[in-house]
């Protein structure tokens, strides 16, 4: 088949869509389509990409207006006219490159981690259940670069971080358990609107806002916030 692709550049000084035509095979992916620019076209492009398998996270792209991870995402979908951009709410560094900076020191803020001596205790496979969705997140970014309440307020820990939080909160291996549901607070996870375009977006299905809700419901169980506090009480303009 044959498409025309229409990419958003961004550079220094630069800003604009470089335009494409090619013959792609019926099986590739937006990933195969952007190498095969690079590789034959236009060597200049940048975009990023590790595994071609859906467990890096770092090829997400907005293709047709759509966040997806160009690795897993075939170019079928899209009919014969494509336009590729990076995704929204986060900082461009060159054409499809997006700086995951920003959410990993979020990561590293919150300690969002298990120690060694946590990680070897044994769990329960209903404890495993109930954390496996937070464990499958592969920190994408396409959730937060969806996410409206990100933009408008830097209270909201945002849905990526939330996501890989729940662990840590329902995981009885942790040993710091407590401390974290305190923690949680500052995370803001009542300001979350339930817009669901999280949940849509996420090319796991890991259905964040269905984690962030739960979020919310353990800080009112634990008194720690009221129930009017939700909806938007903390947020700034
Ligand atoms: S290249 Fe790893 S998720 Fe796409």
């Amino acid at each position: 088949m044959w498409v025309k692709v229409r990419i958003k550049l961004n550079r220094e000084n630069f800003k604009d869509y470089a335009y494409f035509s090619l013959e792609l095979n019926r099986n590739s992916t937006l990933l195969d389509m952007l190498v095969k620019i690079k590789e034959e076209i236009d060597q200049s492009l940048a975009f990023r990409s590790m595994c071609r398998a859906g467990i890096c996270g770092t090829c997400a792209v907005k293709a047709n207006g759509r966040p997806v991870l160009a690795c897993s995402t075939k170019v079928l979908v899209f009919g014969e006219e494509i336009t590729v951009e990076p995704i929204d709410n986060v900082l461009v560094i060159k054409d499809l490159v997006v700086d995951h900076e920003f959410l990993y020191n979020k990561l590293k803020l919150w300690k969002v981690w298990y120690n060694a001596e946590e990680e070897d205790k044994k769990v329960n496979a209903s404890v495993l259940k109930r954390i496996e969705k937070s464990h499958e997140c592969i920190l994408c970014g396409i959730c937060d670069s969806v996410c409206p309440v990100l933009t408008a307020s830097s209270y909201f820990g945002g849905p990526t971080l939330l996501t890989r939080y729940y662990k840590l909160l329902f995981d009885i291996r942790n040993t710091a358990q407590e401390e974290k549901v305190q923690n949680l607070k500052n995370l803001n996870p009542q300001l979350c609107t339930h817009c669901m375009n999280c949940s849509f977006a996420c090319p796991k299905k890991l259905m964040p806002e269905a984690l962030i809700k739960e979020e919310e419901n353990l800080l009112q169980e634990k008194g720690i916030i009221k129930r009017e506090e939700g909806n938007f009480g903390f947020l700034e303009f």
